[in-house]
């Protein structure tokens, strides 16, 4: 039994399908419903009596360790959180409440359920974090990726908050000896995430005709890595990671904003293409994200060297995907597009300019 927690969110639904296709280990899912949590993610394991969901929060601290002293986990999955940098901006309270109070409030229930564990049980019991390479800042162009080693030194309140997070679990290996392991990926894109984020905004958007709003002057790199290959990597860390430490995960994928959104663009001209001509013409430049981070890149090479773990995704191939992907699934846009998402909008493009037509 493995406790996943923010598995109805983008990245963990795709790990628990992941999982359930190759393994039968059950898994309790822990997730608030969040306007990023979104049950039609899991609708290809609706009724599956190896998924079990508790609709509830993290920072419920006997919630929490009732669903540990009822399922008896040998690892907990920690993805659970608020994800967005855009939204830590316009509202920060919320990223220190879930991403710092909720995680520890999940250390502190497993430090609990762990010292009860039997010798065995001990030995095989892991709380895997998931964490982003945020945490370390910023590069310059000629910087060397970031290593394991790399100094934190967040800039948003979103990463602040997981970098706050990450010390909490940092302390918790190392106070109390919970086999904590931490991992540190890259920009994640594929199916099942929600269009605040980059790639599923610009090809919604361009679908609908409307403009495509890149933040200043779209030049601003990150490191994508196709989702499927982030739960790959989370699972080695699960399996054959050494507790205590931490491994970053990245595609080897750097790519400049602009770049994205002009492949967008080609594929839809491919897959969908528009009548009214090629979808490069909706894209609008908008003003910038405040504190914006010029660069992110990820180096890979311990999870790669001591874990054996590689990515089975190009970017090529795992963009052309994550196109086909949403182009084939218009019910699930239309879930996630209606309601509290119009607001979003609102709130953060039409201050901007340019971006809503
Ligand atoms: P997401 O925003 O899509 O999903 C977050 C999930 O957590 C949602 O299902 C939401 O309902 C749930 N949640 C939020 N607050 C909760 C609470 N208090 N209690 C229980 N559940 C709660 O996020 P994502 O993109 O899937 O990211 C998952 C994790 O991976 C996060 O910890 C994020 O920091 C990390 N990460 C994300 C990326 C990326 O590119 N998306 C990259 C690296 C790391
Ligand atoms: P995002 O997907 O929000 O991820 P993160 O901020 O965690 O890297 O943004 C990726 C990059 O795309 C980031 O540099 C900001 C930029 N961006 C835009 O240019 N326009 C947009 O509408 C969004 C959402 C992001």
């Amino acid at each position: 039994m493995i406790l996943v927690t923010g598995g109805a969110g983008f990245i963990g639904s795709n790990f628990i399908l992941d999982c359930l296709r190759v393994c039968d280990e059950p898994i309790v899912n822990l997730d608030a419903l969040t306007y990023a949590g979104n049950m039609d993610n899991l609708s290809a394991i609706a009724g599956d009596d190896r998924h079990i969901f508790v609709h509830g929060d993290i920072c419920d601290a006997p919630l929490v360790a009732r669903l540990l002293e009822i399922h008896r986990p040998r690892a907990i999955v920690h993805f659970a959180a608020e994800s967005h940098v855009d939204r830590s901006i316009l509202g920060p309270a919320e990223f220190l409440r879930t991403n710092v109070q909720g995680t520890f409030t999940l250390l502190d229930a497993a430090r609990t359920f762990y010292n009860a564990l039997s010798v065995e049980e001990k030995a095989a019991f892991r709380f895997l974090h998931v964490s982003t390479d945020e945490v370390y800042g910023t590069l310059a162009s000629d910087d060397a990726p970031f290593r394991e080693e790399t100094p934190y030194a967040p800039n948003s309140p979103y990463s602040a908050s997981k970098a706050a997070s990450d010390h909490f679990v940092r302390a918790y290996y190392h106070t109390f000896g919970l086999p904590t392991i931490t991992t540190n990926c890259s920009n994640n894109y594929g199916p099942y995430q929600f269009p605040e984020k980059l790639i599923p905004l610009m090809i919604l958007n361009a679908l609908q005709g409307k403009s495509l709003p890149v933040y200043g002057d779209g030049r601003q790199v990150r490191d994508w890595l196709y989702v499927s290959d982030h739960c790959s990597g989370i699972r080695k860390a699960m399996e054959a990671g050494t507790p205590g430490e931490t491994y970053n995960i990245g595609g080897l994928n750097e790519k400049k904003n602009i770049e994205i959104v002009q492949a967008v663009c080609t594929l839809l001209d491919e897959l969908r293409p528009s009548a009214d001509g090629p979808y490069a013409r909706l894209i609008s430049f908008v003003q910038d994200r405040p504190g914006h981070d010029r660069r992110y890149a990820i180096n890979p090479s311990k999870i790669m060297r001591e874990l054996g773990w590689e990515p089975q995704e190009t970017f090529e191939t795992g963009i052309r995907k994550t196109i086909q992907w949403y182009l084939s699934n218009s019910n699930w846009v239309k879930g996630v597009t209606s309601g509290e998402y119009q607001n979003w909008v609102q709130k953060n493009y039409v201050r901007r300019g340019g971006a809503e037509r």
